[in-house]
Formats: C-alpha cells, sequence, structure tokens
C-alpha cells in the first residue's frame, strides 16, 4: 500500500497589509471588536499587479525544485476569484514556473472548498501514477467590498500543496466523509467583482454543516477527538472556527483533549490572524500554521481537517505526521509578514478596489506595486501580461 501526502507546502501573500485597528477606527467599530470578536489583527492587501496567478507562481516557486518540475504532471488550481470564465489559471502558473510540458492543468471550483477535492484528485492520481507528482494551488483574492459587513474578513495569498508518494510532511489517510447542502450563505454571480453573502446564515451553517460532518466521520471510522493532536478547520475568521471547535466538545471530552486541541488550534490561527480570508486557502494555512508554530506536535500524530465551501460543500478528512517533517517547513515565516508594509484605509481602499482601465483596444498599464517574484505588467489586446520580477527592480 503506498503512503501518498503532502510533500512540500509554500504560501506566498502580497507585500501590503491594514491593520484590523484602523480599519476598525475608520468605520467607526471598537478595535475589540475585529481583536477579540473576530479573531483578526491585520489583512493582506494585493495590488492590481498581484492576483491569483502571480501569487500561486510566488507559493509554488518557494518549494519547488528542477526534478520535482521535471516530475509534476498535473497541476490543479483552485479558486473563488477565478481571472478567465474559460482558461485555468495553472496553464499561467505552469508557463511562469517552466514545468515540464507533459502536464494537465486545470481549474476547480466550489467555493472555499475545492483545493480539498483538488487534494483527494491529487491523492488518487499519485495511487495509479505512484512516480508523479500533483501541484495543488489553492489561490484567492477575499474581496467584500468598502464598507460591507464581510470587509473585516478580506485578505489574499495561495498556499501551493506538493502531492507525493511517501510524502515529507502529512501521510494522508483514506478516510474522508464529504457533504453537500444546497444554501445560498454567499456567491458571485458572473456579471459580480464581489459576492453576495448573508454573512450570520453562512456563520450558522459553516456550523451546522461541520456537526454533521463530524457526526457521519464519527460514525463510519469510529473516530474520536481524543484519536487527534490537532483538528484544523477552514479560517475564514479564525474566531468561528474556535466556536466550532468549542461545539464537537462533549460531556466526555477529557479537559487534555480539550487543552491539546485548544493549544493546537491558537497555533493554527497564528497566521491567518495577520493575513485573513485566502478562501480556498484557508484550511491550508491554518495546517502550515500549525506545524510550524505548534511546539508539541510530533511524528505519527494524528490531524483532523475540516473544509468548508459555500454553497455548500463541507469534507472532513485526515493525515497524520511523517517523520521529520519539520525539516521540510520554515522557522521565520512571522518575520516576512511583519516586514509588509501597512497601509492607511485610504490607500487601501484605492489599492484593493482598483480596476484595469482599459482602452478601446483591451490595453491597459499598470503602475509598479511591490509583489512576489511573479507581477502583472498590464493587459494587451485583452490578454494578460505576465512578468518575473528581477528582484534588483522590486521597489
Ligand atoms: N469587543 C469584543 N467583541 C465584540 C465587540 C467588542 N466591542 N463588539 C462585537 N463583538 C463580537 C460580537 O459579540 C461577535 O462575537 P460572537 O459571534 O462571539 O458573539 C463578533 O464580535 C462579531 O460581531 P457581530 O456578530 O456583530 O458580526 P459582524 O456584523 O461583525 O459580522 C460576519 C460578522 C457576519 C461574520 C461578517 O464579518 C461577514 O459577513 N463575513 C463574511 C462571511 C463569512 O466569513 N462567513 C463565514 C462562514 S462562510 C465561509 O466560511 C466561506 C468563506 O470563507 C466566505
Amino acid at each position: 500500500m503506498l503512503t501518498i501526502g503532502i510533500d512540500k507546502i509554500g504560501f506566498a501573500t502580497s507585500q501590503y497589509m491594514l491593520e484590523m485597528k484602523e480599519l476598525a477606527i475608520a468605520r467607526n467599530e471598537d478595535p475589540a471588536k475585529f481583536k477579540e470578536g473576530l479573531l483578526l489583527d491585520a489583512l493582506s492587501i494585493s495590488p492590481i499587479t498581484e492576483d491569483i496567478v502571480t501569487l500561486a507562481s510566488s507559493a509554488a516557486s518557494d518549494i519547488l525544485t528542477e526534478d520535482d518540475k521535471q516530475t509534476i504532471d498535473m497541476i490543479i488550481l483552485a479558486t473563488e476569484s477565478s481571472i478567465d470564465q474559460s482558461k485555468a489559471a495553472s496553464v499561467y502558473v505552469h508557463s511562469l514556473l517552466n514545468i515540464q510540458p507533459f502536464v494537465r492543468s486545470i481549474e476547480m471550483k466550489e467555493a472555499c472548498y475545492s483545493a480539498t477535492a483538488a487534494l483527494d484528485y491529487a491523492r488518487l492520481h499519485i495511487e495509479n501514477h505512484p512516480d508523479s507528482k500533483v501541484l495543488v494551488l489553492a489561490s484567492d483574492i477575499a474581496k467584500y467590498g468598502i464598507n460591507t459587513s464581510g470587509e473585516p474578513t478580506q485578505g489574499a495569498g495561495s498556499i501551493a500543496l506538493l502531492i507525493s508518494k511517501d510524502p515529507h510532511i502529512l501521510a494522508l489517510h483514506n478516510k474522508s466523509v464529504a457533504h453537500t447542502r444546497d444554501i445560498m450563505d454567499f456567491w458571485r454571480p458572473n456579471y459580480r467583482n464581489t459576492p453576495y453573502v448573508d454573512g450570520m446564515y453562512s456563520t450558522k451553517q459553516y456550523l451546522d454543516t461541520l456537526k454533521i460532518t463530524w457526526q457521519e466521520y464519527q460514525k463510519r471510522f469510529d473516530a474520536e477527538l481524543s484519536d487527534y493532536a490537532a483538528f484544523c478547520f477552514h479560517l475564514p475568521f479564525p474566531k468561528l472556527a474556535l466556536k466550532g471547535l468549542n461545539k464537537l466538545f462533549t460531556k466526555e471530552t477529557s479537559k487534555e483533549v480539550k487543552e491539546r486541541l485548544t493549544d493546537n488550534f491558537y497555533h493554527s490561527i497564528t497566521y491567518s490572524k495577520v493575513v485573513g480570508n485566502i478562501y480556498t486557502g484557508s484550511l491550508y494555512l491554518g495546517l502550515l500554521s500549525l506545524l510550524e508554530n505548534s511546539p508539541t506536535l510530533k511524528a505519527d500524530d494524528k490531524i483532523i481537517l475540516f473544509s468548508y465551501g459555500s454553497g455548500a460543500v463541507t469534507e472532513i478528512f485526515s493525515g497524520h505526521l511523517v517523520e521529520g517533517y519539520k525539516n521540510h517547513l520554515q522557522a521565520n515565516r512571522m518575520a516576512q509578514l511583519q516586514a509588509r508594509t501597512a497601509l492607511s484605509v485610504k490607500e487601501y481602499e484605492e489599492m484593493f478596489f482598483e480596476e484595469p482601465k482599459m482602452d478601446e483596444e483591451g490595453n491597459a498599464n499598470f503602475k509598479s506595486y511591490k509583489t512576489g517574484p511573479f507581477a502583472l505588467s498590464g493587459i494587451q489586446n485583452h490578454q494578460r501580461q505576465y512578468i518575473k520580477v528581477d528582484e534588483n527592480d522590486k521597489n
């Protein structure tokens, strides 16, 4: 039986951020509402030159070696902030990263959930082709609009997962339960740049589907909370996931299990607290944060994960940590996040909501902003133009 799972995890976000306390003051809210009520300290804010392609390419370039690029034969990009109704964003990523040509490149969608379906597709693909590797990308810019109820839960970022046999980080178990429920909690029709959201209803649905999916998972696999070292959640904002964790505790849950899961929960939200919601990648940013920050986790510890996509589809699945997993992670990610440029609320409003000003032929040039190693330089004849950013040109 092959062991298949996450071999490497990369992450990229924008180079700019907005402090929640600045947003609170500008919107006449008590800063404690965002800090304690949502458990958020800052949001990543992307300029027009950073999109799901540049973020995904940056996240992947963080982890891929030349050998990986020769071995990857499938790239799946999961997103709900797609840049094209036809062409998959993974085709651009494939080109920007110089991955070998005999690759299946696709895009997947189901709100914040689809990276989880992509992960399972990758696992099944490796089962059939044990020597190949699959690049799963979860890339999104979460934009609700100025002065909307969702404004404090925006963000931007991408997670890259390299899936292979004999993985170095997390071995996936062949145990999962998915759940579908047709609801209108959050949706974005094709003619809209920002979503419609029924915020309070969405939080209730998140919590209810968590309970239902977990009950089914327990029933099918005879699972108990005590089996796991940590529970990772989709993190639209960390406070909702904390409520979710607390709802799973029962009279039978021991103090020790509660403490273990709660301690590790706080390690899993360290990055999201300063990045915000990154939709499809948010569960996996939580996993990365847990693995890079928890001092108690060790090889063979089991981790269980809850994926939620509005609309709604959920899934609970699990894996266990591989010996030496810490050697394949980073130690200084918080310092990188702290190095982002802080924006005033006025700068954020101008930057995050800037739209291309296209001429009649479909051309637009963009001002230069700080980005990662890839940037969207402009649009020519309605075609997006991506460039590799020379380190020396970074401003
Ligand atoms: N000090 C401390 N806490 C305070 C406070 C203060 N001065 N004032 C308020 N709070 C607390 C509130 O009590 C509340 O906490 P509890 O829920 O524990 O009671 C919290 O701050 C939030 O305040 P409100 O309940 O007044 O809510 P809000 O008007 O700020 O809206 C929201 C919250 C509805 C979630 C809104 O942010 C939203 O619409 N977000 C987008 C939708 C979303 O993220 N939904 C999540 C599920 S859907 C999903 O998961 C998919 C996805 O990624 C989008």
